[in-house]
């Protein structure tokens, strides 16, 4: 019987010839080959490559958690596709040492002849970090310009309306709101787990204020961040102030979100908020990896071009290295942990609150 399919070249399905004859370099085309311009070539295809694996995953999670009520497997499905994309940013960290075989003599080689290109017009970079959260109005800006000003008038429209689209930070945060066990007639969760980081911090401050190795100076410091710490905690509680902290940028997360998020943190161990768990850290992870390559690319340019500025005319290494801080998506999901208390003083759940806990279970899974 004749297959259903016809066969198929391992060439063609790649479409290799293309790929393949995508590596042109510029220093040859200027008839002054330069041997290390197709390892750069090559090293950012690559990225490129990923990134495009990167934001498939990234859209097909969006999808997923917008979906009203989201089904407990595609929780699940959500874990494993950010985990991918967790395992492709180690590889992108990796890929730097690669680049680096590249000595900054090398480079000059053939760097006159990149400008006024830089990978601050990569759009499928921007593409990740508007995706999973980044706002344009919380942008560092270089030479006072958007960061889009740098690109192609079709690039900046495609990138304009990619942020009006929903983000991975939207997402989950709608997501996290509709979770449904936050009130309870019974359940005075709320408050004794209040009464609980109440005793931890006023623990935290008499450690501080018996502390002998502190100067006066430094425990009037610490004392001083303890108090900032514990107006944090008060804003759990009061979503005024909650939008009080959001308002100076400390916070980004709804007050509803925030609480939701916190109590997924406090019982990972209840079976049915593993896999949300999961979520909220893979996110934390992702987060931390971007950062971490943010950070690792502004030290590889440090080396490759010391303290000039960048072919996209930035001030290169020191405009990366803010970024790195400044252009967190999930920060506040990583904060939570200051407001962690020990499982043995955490509130025992109600019968009707596990029963509550529920997400919709489907029975036709595959
Ligand atoms: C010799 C190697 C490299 C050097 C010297 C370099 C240098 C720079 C500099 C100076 C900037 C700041 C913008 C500017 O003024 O041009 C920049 C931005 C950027 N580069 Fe690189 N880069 C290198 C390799 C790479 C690679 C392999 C990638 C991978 C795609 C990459 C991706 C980016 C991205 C995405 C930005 C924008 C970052 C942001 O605005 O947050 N770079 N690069």
């Amino acid at each position: 019987m004749d297959k259903p399919y016809p066969p198929l070249y391992y060439s063609e399905y790649l479409e290799l010839d293309r790929l393949l004859d995508s590596q042109h370099r510029k220093s040859e085309e200027y008839g002054d080959p330069a041997h290390d311009e197709m390892l750069f070539i090559i090293v950012h295809q690559a990225y490129e490559l990923w990134f495009k694996q990167v934001l498939f995953e990234i859209d097909s999670v969006i999808a997923l958690l917008s979906e009203d009520p989201v089904q407990e497997r595609h929780i699940g499905v959500c874990v494993s596709r950010l985990q991918r994309v967790i395992e492709i940013q180690k590889i992108l960290i990796d890929q730097l040492r690669v680049l680096e075989t590249m000595t900054p003599l090398d480079f000059l080689d053939f760097r006159d002849y990149l400008f006024p290109a830089s990978g601050f017009q990569s759009i499928q970079f921007r593409l990740v970090e508007i995706r999973l959260g980044l706002q344009s109005d919380t942008r560092l800006r270089y030479n006072h310009a958007a960061y889009h000003s740098r690109v192609s008038v079709e690039h900046r429209d495609a990138l304009i309306a990619a942020e009006q689209e929903t983000s991975l930070f939207a997402a989950l945060e709608h997501w996290l709101e509709r979770t449904p066990f936050l009130e309870s007639d019974s359940f005075r969760f709320w408050e004794r787990y209040r009464a609980a980081v109440h005793d931890m911090l006023e623990h935290d401050r008499s450690v501080i204020e018996g502390n002998p190795t502190l100067s006066d100076e430094e425990k009037v410091q610490q004392i001083h961040e303890h108090a900032r710490t514990a107006e944090h905690f008060d804003a759990m509680f009061d979503p005024a102030k909650h939008a009080a902290l959001q308002q100076e940028g400390q916070r980004r997360l709804s007050h509803r979100a925030t609480l939701a998020a916190l109590f997924i943190s406090l019982y990972r161990d209840q079976p049915i908020l593993t896999m949300p768990h999961r979520l909220l850290a893979s996110l934390v992870d992702i987060d931390e990896l971007f950062t971490t390559w943010r950070y690792r690319h502004a030290l590889m340019v440090h080396r490759m071009i010391g303290t000039k500025i960048g072919t996209g005319g930035s001030s290169g290494y020191q405009y990366l290295k803010s970024t790195a801080e400044s252009h967190r998506i999930f920060r506040d999901l990583t904060n939570l942990s200051t407001f962690l208390i020990p499982r043995r003083v955490l509130p025992t759940l109600p019968e009707d609150v596990r029963r509550r806990l529920g997400f919709v279970h489907t029975t036709d899974a595959p």
